[in-house]
């Protein structure tokens, strides 16, 4: 049976009872009730592979997919890894193009704002992890909101917002922000509140990624930007996850954002991590047809 424990007073629960790996349709609809509802969900001492990993995805919806224009013809999609370690076993340097990259995840963000079809969850699982450092935040932005002053709220309700790939790398180094990885898709404009389908509640929808407010041309987004971002990620809305092997963190990108926190880059870490795409029942449709 399942059993859910509150991470914190406001979001997010640690389900046990549960094992991820062949789960049910009984057992999906549990979770994925427990999504809608928590935002946050954490299985401990999950034994789950590549393999288990791709089937609990495609549960949730179709699996985002970034390199599929890159890929050989006949090569599969493999599972996409957070990592500083190489091929070769050996670490990444701390100036490297890649581990500034992982720093970029270190600010604040929801995955996939820029592109086409947003994520509406990543699954993500300890495979290596650290002594010190390395924890996975997480903010609740739909608790954020509703906590939220009149007065700031006013400031950005029915608004839309830009987001786009590299102006979060251009934060951590304007070379990485010149990769073209950073720069496959033109700027994406979402609502600024988006609303669950299911139970109808909404949350700020804002990321690192988010450049601009739509139809502001005088250069005041930045400010306003922040002081969201910065609310949103008061202690009081924020998970802070400290890693353990087959830990699984699942988490709704329409009401939490995320970072990674540092560690010693001469340590290893590994997480996998699969990302899923919006659909219209998700609220796809309704976030493209108020901006
Ligand atoms: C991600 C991410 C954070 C981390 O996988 O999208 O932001 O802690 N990861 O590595
Ligand atoms: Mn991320």
């Amino acid at each position: 049976m399942l059993t859910t424990t509150p991470l914190t007073p406001r979001f997010g629960v640690e389900i046990t009872g549960l094992d991820l790996a062949g789960l049910d349709d009984k057992g999906f609809a549990a979770l994925r009730a427990a999504f809608e509802e928590h935002s946050v969900l954490l299985l401990r001492d999950q034994r789950i592979d590549d393999a288990a990993h791709i089937e609990l995805a495609r549960k949730f919806g179709p699996i985002e997919d970034r390199l599929a224009d890159e890929r050989a013809e006949g090569e599969t999609f493999k599972v996409p890894e957070v990592s500083n370690i190489k091929d070769d076993g050996s670490l990444t340097g701390e100036m490297d193009l890649h581990t500034l990259n992982l720093r970029a995840n270190m600010l604040w963000h929801i995955d996939s704002t820029f592109l086409p079809v947003p994520a509406l969850t990543n699954i993500l699982i300890g495979r290596v992890v650290t002594q010190k450092g390395g924890e996975t935040q997480l903010a609740s932005s739909r608790a954020a909101w509703a906590e939220m002053p009149e007065t700031l709220k006013e400031q950005i309700r029915n608004k839309a917002l830009w987001h786009r790939y590299s102006h979060s790398r251009a934060r951590i180094s304007p070379d990485l922000a010149k990769l073209p990885m950073f720069n496959k898709w033109p700027d994406q404009c979402w609502p600024a509140v988006v609303s669950n389908p299911v139970n109808g509640r909404e949350a700020l929808y804002i990321a690192s990624h988010t450049f601009k407010i739509d139809g502001d041309d005088q250069g005041a987004s930045a400010t306003l930007i922040d002081t969201l971002t910065s609310f949103i990620t008061k202690p009081e809305y924020v998970y802070s996850h400290k890693w353990r092997i087959g830990d699984v963190l699942i988490w709704d990108q329409r009401a939490v954002l995320h970072r990674a926190t540092p560690w010693d880059y001469d340590q290893p870490r590994k997480l996998s991590s699969i990302c899923v795409s919006l659909q219209a029942q998700d609220g796809l449709d309704a976030m493209r047809q108020s901006v």
